[in-house]
């Protein structure tokens, strides 16, 4: 994001009444993130403990032995004492060190083989060490919740999964899954994405200019996006709207005066297409 510009929509997200922050190391904003929260503490507006700030551990950072001291640099970055969630950012690992996205001479991804079930006892000893309030996973599918949650030994389960979850990508299985185990889902790209092309399958057409969620929009005098997120809510998907823009991080709020009949929660849910806009091929 431009220099500043994270600073501001946080502050201004504050001010509208969002708590829910999700971060991440490889945004590489979280400093503007924590100064925003810091900032709109210090005002008086809100407290910490009124902030749910979630982080993540990435891919180079798998090993074990990484993974409370690239939490503790997120937490140095931030300048808070605590995030509220950390989670395991995707299910693979990349060779530790310093490239984000490590490359052989071929231009090919250099994959790491870590067990996961190692990785999620060191995110159980961030939690122990009260260096995360919760803990949870992004991009899991069944299997990969299943390993966690059958390994010998657990004392923390996930409390969340962060997937791509929309109308057009609804989800049903995994919900359902998640459901069964408690496990909340946490809906990515809950607006159909920026259709940014360097890593969004953009074949697949966009969300918010789908005529049904406009035809309901009109209806409540709320837009497609209005109506994309309150779809989310009302099936207990937790949504992570991204803006930059302060009347569209006002608008994305305003979706808790009006609710969605069953009759149009069913029509939603038959747009989905079962295909994702993030297809992370790497
Ligand atoms: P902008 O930052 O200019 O508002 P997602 O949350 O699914 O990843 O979608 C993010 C994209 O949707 C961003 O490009 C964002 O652009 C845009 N966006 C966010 N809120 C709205 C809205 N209410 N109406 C239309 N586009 C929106």
């Amino acid at each position: 994001t431009p220099k500043g510009s994270c600073l501001e929509s946080v502050k201004i997200a504050i001010d509208t009444g969002y708590r829910h922050i999700d971060g991440a190391f490889v945004y590489y904003n979280e400093h503007e993130v924590g100064q925003a929260i810091r900032e709109k503490i210090a005002e008086g507006r809100i407290k910490r403990e009124d902030i749910f700030y979630c982080g993540k551990l990435w891919n180079t950072c798998h090993p074990p032995e990484l993974v409370r001291p690239t939490l503790e640099k997120t937490l140095k970055i931030l300048q808070l004492d605590y995030v509220d969630l950390y989670i395991i950012e995707l299910p693979m690992a990349f060779k530790p060190g310093d490239a984000i996205y490590p490359k052989d001479e071929n231009g090919k991804f250099i994959y790491h083989e870590t067990d996961l079930c190692a990785t999620w006892e060191a995110m159980e000893a961030c939690k122990d060490a009260g260096l995360a309030k919760s803990i949870g996973v992004s991009n899991f599918n069944r299997r990969q919740l299943e390993m966690i949650l059958n390994k010998p030994g657990l004392k923390h389960k996930p409390v969340s999964n962060q997937v791509e979850c929309h109308p057009y990508f609804t989800q049903p299985k995994l919900l359902e899954f998640c459901r069964q185990h408690d496990i909340v889902i946490v809906g990515y790209s809950p607006l159909g994405t920026s259709r940014d092309e360097t890593w969004v399958n953009v074949s697949s057409p966009p969300l918010l200019k789908d005529p049904v969620l406009n035809a309901i929009g009109r209806k409540y005098n709320k837009t497609a996006a209005q109506v994309a997120l309150r779809f989310s809510i009302q099936r207990g998907v937790v949504v992570i709207p991204k803006s930059f823009n302060p009347q569209r991080i006002r608008e994305n709020f305003q979706i808790f005066d009006f609710s969605l009949t069953e009759e149009e929660m069913k029509e939603i849910e038959a747009l989905n297409k079962n295909v994702r806009y993030v297809e992370l091929l790497m």
